[in-house]
């Protein structure tokens, strides 16, 4: 059974979509191994982020990410990676498909980096490292 490492972005907790996220989730039938509110470091989003660093917008995602808390999940399920990125929509609320996260609760407020309420690892890898990261225990 796959685990896939999922936040619900400060934008989420900010407007109250923590439980909407989370009904969604186990609404699909996966399962919560770990949940957790949390407050993200530098350090910890250097390591997440690693991929991004150097882009334009890396900066401002982080900045993003720290503008306050996050909940962060691990996940579990039959192809719950490719699973959960399906229910969270594409990267850009405005592009995302009606019935996804993204396409039903995202806005666009033309900010600096998009605020698309929800992280899902992207590959058994991601997924492994980022658990590592955020719950280091696992
Ligand atoms: P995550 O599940 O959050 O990792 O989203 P993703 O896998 O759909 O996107 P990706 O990993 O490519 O980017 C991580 C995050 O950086 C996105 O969720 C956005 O918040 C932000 N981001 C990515 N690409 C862009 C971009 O081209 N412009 C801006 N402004 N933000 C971006
Ligand atoms: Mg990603």
């Amino acid at each position: 059974v796959q685990r896939t490492l999922v936040l619900i972005k400060p934008d989420g907790v900010r407007r109250g979509l923590t439980g909407e996220v989370i009904r969604r989730i186990e609404a699909k039938g996966y399962g919560l191994v770990r949940l957790e509110l949390r407050s993200a470091t530098p350090e910890l989003l250097a390591d997440h982020y690693a991929e991004h660093q150097g882009k334009p917008f890396y900066e401002p995602l982080v900045e993003f990410m720290l503008s306050g808390p996050v909940v962060a999940m691990v996940v579990e399920g039959q192809r719950c990676i490719e699973g959960f990125r399906a229910l969270a929509g594409a990267t850009d609320p405005t592009a995302a498909a009606p019935g996804t996260i993204r396409g039903d609760l995202g806005r666009d407020w033309g900010l600096a980096v998009q605020q698309n309420l929800v992280h899902g690892s992207d590959s058994p890898e991601s997924a492994a490292r980022e658990i590592a990261i955020w719950f280091s225990d696992l």
